[in-house]
């Protein structure tokens, strides 16, 4: 039996306007297996956003096709949870709606639910605030029901697309700490898109390097750290030189 949960084959995405044509990703080839942890790293503007929305669904591919456990992506659809950079939670639902949302819709919020969305709610540390509007949150704790909400929806694939890069560095790292908790605990298939380096080792068992535009995948790494990790591995030997292999490679673009 096969380990892929995607497959993504010599996916190329062009954007064409009237007077210019960009090649944002030239032959992409990559599996990604279930419940891997994956980060995709590059510099500005070499396709990372536009690989993450050709997963998501949200652009379709100008040649090549993605598999979604056999099945070609061709839109969007609830075994897919995105987050971004700037928070998603809606201002008009309560820390709990909010996590509970993709329940919701699907009106089915019975006891079940109710329980793993409580589940979430203390495994992100907001049980006091269950009942708070967005409003009354600090940017870090939306944060936190952004995630909640994402992994509450039990998505086949969690994509991320820099979740943490508005984010204030004793913030960020607390969460990263935290989110690598989360998967440990509950294992998922997630994609994660960072232009951090660190963020990337840390966070990733797996570590994509892309080339500058047209993004190509330039270098695959396992760092190997240990599996429950958190900050103090950053004092490690390993984590450095992992740090500095890709920092090495993305200066030699
Ligand atoms: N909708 C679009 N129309 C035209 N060009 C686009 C569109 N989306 C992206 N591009 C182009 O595709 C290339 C890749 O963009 P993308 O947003 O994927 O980069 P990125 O790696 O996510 O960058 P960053 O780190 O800055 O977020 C860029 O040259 C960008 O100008
Ligand atoms: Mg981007």
């Amino acid at each position: 039996m096969k380990d892929s949960i995607i497959e993504i084959k010599n996916l190329n995405i062009e954007f064409s306007s009237e007077n210019q044509k960009v090649v944002a990703l030239e032959k992409i080839n990559l599996d990604i297996n279930k419940n891997e942890f994956i980060c995709i790293m590059g510099v500005s503007g070499c396709g990372k956003t536009t690989l993450l929305n050709a997963l998501a669904g949200f652009i379709q591919p100008t040649n090549g096709k993605i598999l979604l456990k056999d099945n070609e992506i061709q839109g969007p659809g609830p075994d897919r949870a995105v987050v971004f950079q700037d928070d998603a939670v809606f201002p008009w639902l309560s820390v709990e709606d909010n996590i509970a949302y993709s329940h919701k819709i699907k009106s089915k919020y019975g006891d079940k639910e109710k329980e793993l969305v409580n589940n979430y709610i203390n495994l992100v540390g907001l049980e006091d605030f269950k009942k708070a509007w967005p409003r009354q949150l600090s940017g870090g704790m939306r944060k936190r029901v952004d995630l909640a909400r994402a992994f509450s929806a039990e998505p086949e694939l969690l994509l991320m697309d820099e979740p943490f890069g508005a984010l204030d560095i004793m913030t960020k790292e607390k969460l990263q700490e935290e989110l690598r908790k989360f998967w440990v605990e509950r294992p998922r298939t997630i994609v994660f898109i960072t232009h951090d380096v660190e963020e990337a080792v840390f966070l990733g068992d797996k570590v994509i390097v892309m080339t500058p535009r047209p993004g190509k995948i330039d270098l695959i790494i396992e760092p190997n750290l240990s599996k429950n990790r958190d900050m103090s591995i950053k004092s490690d030997s390993v984590f450095f030189d992992n740090v500095k292999k890709i920092r090495q490679r993305i200066k030699d673009h």
